[in-house]
């Protein structure tokens, strides 16, 4: 064995599992069973509404990004326009023909409150998915719909719970097809792909800990297309929550238009990223031209990494390169010595913005209302 491999704690368990102390790691290794898990609870949600004329997906951060990937996979499919908002109010079109879900894991986020007593007052349909907080306990009072969810989890490791209900009620909406299928494939994928890049597996046998060892001592950037626009987000989250480094995320075509030009001088300061494509064998072709061309206009020397998508439906290939995300970042925590779960700084601003009053004068306003009938 390579000895400078031997020298990584990602080869030695026993520092993985003391650096990453409270478990992120679990949530990788048992993705497929989370996800079977949410599709059973999803189940019994009904989407016994009119169809609304457009749909708004109202969260932030862990709790916004499934948004992101139900907008990119049903992008191609849906009839309606979807739209994530990450923001106080909902954009000025939403009125009773909208559909809003409104998604906040701990359902105590003062953005994601003030969306739905915004949609509440323009008479929106509304969908709240959450492990419980303010968000359920005003969706019960109030007789709003909603999904309650297992709770006790970092928000960003409960994708599969607040992703999965979005994906079933727009099937059982009519708007999308092949879900259940996609999510059958994409659970086999994700069981393999956690044994793949278990903890005991070496770094020169998981992709994962190859790519995290590649990457560190840079700031991870993250190119996608298409459908994986949402992904690439959601590597750049996880690399700031999990690894606590900056990262930066872009899409072909657009990041030609402007991005590139930030490769032009092949300086020191371009050296301190590294570059992660995400790339699909069945990629538009135009998009595959895109990628070759821009490879040859970054400077030779800096760090180029390539993950190609698994699976065959859509579903699968998002969520697999989703969870290797996930263990890259995870791993890039233990290489930089840090816990991967606790995200301190969220937390204190969450705690000085609630010194501000403005959640409790969002929650008094909607304590003023009535329940719908
Ligand atoms: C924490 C995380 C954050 C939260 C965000 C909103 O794991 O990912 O981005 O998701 O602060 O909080 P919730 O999801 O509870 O509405």
């Amino acid at each position: 064995m390579n000895p400078k491999t031997q020298e990584s704690p990602l080869d030695d368990v026993n520092e993985i599992r003391r650096i990453d102390k409270s478990n992120m790691l679990s949530f990788s290794i048992e993705a497929a069973k989370h996800y079977n898990e949410a599709t059973k609870i999803s189940e019994k949600m009904s989407a016994d509404f009119t169809k609304p004329e457009n749909i708004v997906i109202a969260g932030m951060g862990g709790s916004a990004i499934g948004g992101e990937l139900l907008k990119d996979y049903t992008r191609i499919q849906a009839p309606v326009p979807i739209e994530v908002s990450k923001d106080y109010t909902l954009p000025a079109y939403a009125n009773r023909k909208t559909l809003v879900l409104a998604v906040s894991y701990s359902g105590d986020t003062e953005e994601s409150l003030s969306a739905f007593l915004d949609a509440i007052k323009r008479q929106c349909t509304i969908y709240c998915i959450s492990s419980g907080g303010t968000l359920l306990n005003f969706a019960e009072k109030l007789n709003v719909s909603f999904l309650r969810v297992p709770a006790g989890m970092p928000p960003r490791a409960a994708l599969p719970y607040l992703l999965v209900p979005q994906l079933v009620l727009l099937e059982k909406m009519g708007l999308v097809s092949d879900v259940s299928e996609g999510l059958g494939e994409a659970t086999k994928l994700l069981g393999k792909f956690s044994r793949e890049n278990s903890p005991e597996k070496p770094v020169g046998k998981s992709l994962a800990k190859s790519l995290a060892s590649g990457i560190h001592g840079t700031v991870p950037v993250v190119y996608g297309f298409g459908v994986y626009r949402g992904v690439a987000q959601r590597w750049k989250q996880q690399f700031n929550e999990n690894s606590k480094v900056h990262a930066k995320w872009e899409v072909f075509p657009e990041l030609n238009h402007n991005e590139i030009v930030g490769w032009e001088k092949a300086d020191a300061l371009a050296k301190q990223f590294s570059t992660v494509f995400l790339r699909d064998k069945n990629e538009p072709s135009e998009v595959r031209s895109r990628i070759e061309i821009t490879k040859t206009l970054m400077p030779q020397n800096s760090k180029k990494f390539e993950v190609w998508a698994q699976g065959k439906s859509t579903l699968a290939k998002l969520l697999s390169t989703i969870l290797m995300g996930d263990f890259i970042s995870v791993y890039l925590a233990i290489l930089r010595g840090v816990d991967p779960t606790p995200v301190q700084t969220i937390a204190m601003l969450k705690q000085k913005l609630g010194e501000t009053g403005t959640k409790e004068r969002i929650v008094r306003e909607l304590e003023k209302l009535k329940p719908a009938q």
